[in-house]
């Protein structure tokens, strides 16, 4: 059987100063078959090699997007590698025929500031987390991944306890390392 390879596509524009991103890779560091690929650090002038992109996409089964929510969205690289690494042909198709993309599984792994009942309806934010990365999930769904959905950490504004940031990572990595479909 194949090796199952993951890549984990990380748009954070400023790890230096992560806590809840950076505890996340640390924790996967030396995981098997793993791939961490750091947009902002490749990529700080924004000028993304599509084809290297695409490659990497060929090259892995798994694809997790991991990064922190900026204004209920994705960072700003993250868009722009959406932009311009999903192209028809590549990505997406109109007649049926399958994508580049079409067989791997895709799942988010978002980092916010505000707490899990701030994403609900009798919340500040009024809605739930999933429901603001919608164009993100159909993004991959229309890109024929087989989505499995978020992995989100609350709370990042409130200053969680170092060991809290360590069960989250322990919980983060061992979906990475399995693949497995993550419980939003
Ligand atoms: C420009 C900016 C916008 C942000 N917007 C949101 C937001 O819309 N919702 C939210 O819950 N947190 C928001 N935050 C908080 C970040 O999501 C939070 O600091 C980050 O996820 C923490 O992860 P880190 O420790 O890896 O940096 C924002 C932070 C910045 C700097």
């Amino acid at each position: 059987m194949a090796t199952h390879r993951t890549l984990v596509v990380v748009a954070h524009p400023n790890l230096g100063s992560s806590r809840a991103n950076a505890s996340r890779l640390a924790e996967i560091e030396g995981v098997g078959n793993v791939t961490v690929h750091d947009l902002y650090q490749v990529y700080p002038d924004f000028r993304i090699d599509v084809e290297r992109e695409q490659q990497l996409l060929r090259d892995h089964d798994t694809v997790i997007l991991q990064f922190p929510l900026y204004w209920y969205n994705v960072t700003p690289l993250l868009k722009a590698w959406f932009d311009a690494v999903l192209t028809y042909g590549f990505a997406f198709t109109f007649d049926g025929s399958p994508s580049a993309l079409r067989g791997k599984t895709a799942w988010l792994a978002v980092s916010a500031g505000s707490t899990l009942d701030t994403y609900s309806a009798e919340g500040l934010a009024r809605r739930a987390l999933e429901e603001y990365l919608a164009p993100v999930s159909q993004t991959l769904q229309f890109c024929q991944f087989d989505y499995q959905g978020v992995h989100p950490v609350y709370g990042m504004m409130f200053d969680p306890t170092d060991e809290d940031l360590v069960l989250d990572a322990q919980e983060f990595s061992k979906l990475v390392a399995g693949s497995a479909v993550p419980v939003a």
